[in-house]
């Protein structure tokens, strides 16, 4: 778990992982925004249940903290079955993949996380239990090995990925609901905020919420985040509510501009527009410009960045926009 130092915390009275858990919604009607994802989960979920079968698989991919995770869990509670978590770095041993898929009881969900990083060879024991519930493996040393097939109970995998693009084909074709997650609205991510400040028992002026959404980067991790830290200000500072002052002087402290953008995102237009004249440019030549990983990049910076329309990606390169040049207060040469 990251921990913001710019303030200190330890008046806190849960740790940053009790508070997340704390928050995170748990049925589908308290997961706010992503409404034609959700629209569809329901469905699906009411179906699966009417017929009694497991709920087919689910990939759902994008950027980080849009709520892939919570979803997972909001599927597992509308089935009413249990989840089973594993992470796809770290299942390293065919065994450990045979492992969790033997220890599942009848229509559990399991969520894999980061499946996009599963190695290949892992994936491949995935194929069969995927789609038909069993369990392929090998057993005997060499020279002497045999197959023998294990039957599943059926299940429902959920995968989440921040880059559906590095799944290989064929597993993600064994996925029947793919659903992307978008960055949220202003108006969705004022309502994840209130929803926080209601949840922890904190008060928050109106206007004080919607400045928090509009700097959250359209991300409720982000918007979760900050309103933490903004409630600290408003403790130390204030009277303990949250208003709109508290609010952007901490914000400021925190140097969240009014976009939302943080250092790293200005880092990146700036680089564009300083050092490579505004691009086109490489994605590796911005990766060691500001000494950030081109894979983080593309999935953490890069979304937002395109969405807002402060950037462009071109056949030949990473463009700034006209309006990346106005938001860092640059002139057009
Ligand atoms: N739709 C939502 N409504 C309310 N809160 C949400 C919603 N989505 C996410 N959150 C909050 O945002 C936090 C981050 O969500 P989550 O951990 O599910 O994101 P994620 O997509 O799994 O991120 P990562 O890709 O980093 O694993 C959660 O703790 C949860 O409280
Ligand atoms: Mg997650």
């Amino acid at each position: 778990m990251e921990k913001d130092e710019s303030v200190i915390t330890n008046y806190d009275l849960f740790s940053d992982n009790e508070l997340d858990n704390t928050i995170r919604p748990e049925t589908i009607d308290e997961y706010i925004g992503q409404n034609d994802v959700k629209e569809n989960i329901k469905v699906f979920v009411k179906a699966a249940k009417m017929r009694n079968e497991p709920l087919d698989h689910v990939l759902l991919y994008g950027p980080p903290g849009l709520g892939k995770t919570t979803l997972a869990f909001i599927i597992a509670h509308e089935l009413g079955t249990h989840i089973k978590t594993a992470s796809g770095p770290s299942i390293e041993k065919s065994g450990d993949l045979a492992a969790i898929l033997s220890s599942l009881e009848p229509g559990d969900v399991l969520f894999i996380d980061e499946i996009h990083r599963m190695p290949r060879y892992i994936e491949e024991i995935l194929y069969p239990a995927m789609e038909d519930f069993s369990l392929d493996i090998i057993v005997g040393s060499e020279g002497n090995s045999r197959n023998i097939k294990i039957d599943l109970p059926p299940f429902t995998l959920v995968g989440a990925t921040t880059r559906a693009g590095d799944l290989s084909a064929p597993l993600r074709d064994r996925f029947g609901i793919i659903d992307k997650l978008e960055y949220y609205t202003v108006d969705e991510l004022t309502q994840i905020v209130k929803r926080t400040a209601r949840v922890l028992n904190v008060a928050i002026d109106d206007d004080a919420a919607v400045e928090l959404a509009k700097r959250s980067r359209g991300t409720p991790r982000i918007a979760n985040r900050l309103f933490k830290r903004v409630r600290d200000f408003a403790m130390v500072d204030g009277n303990g509510t949250i208003n709109i002052d508290v609010t952007e002087r901490a914000l400021a402290r925190l140097k969240v501009d009014k976009m939302g953008l943080d250092s790293t995102d200005r880092e990146l237009l700036s680089a564009i527009i300083n050092k490579f004249n505004g691009g086109p440019v490489g994605i590796e030549a911005i990766s060691s410009s500001i000494g950030e990983e081109v894979t983080t990049i593309e999935d953490v910076y890069e979304p937002f960045l395109l969405q807002q329309g402060l950037l462009k990606r071109t056949a030949r390169g990473r463009v700034a926009t006209d309006k990346a040049y106005k938001v860092l207060g640059i002139e057009r040469k």
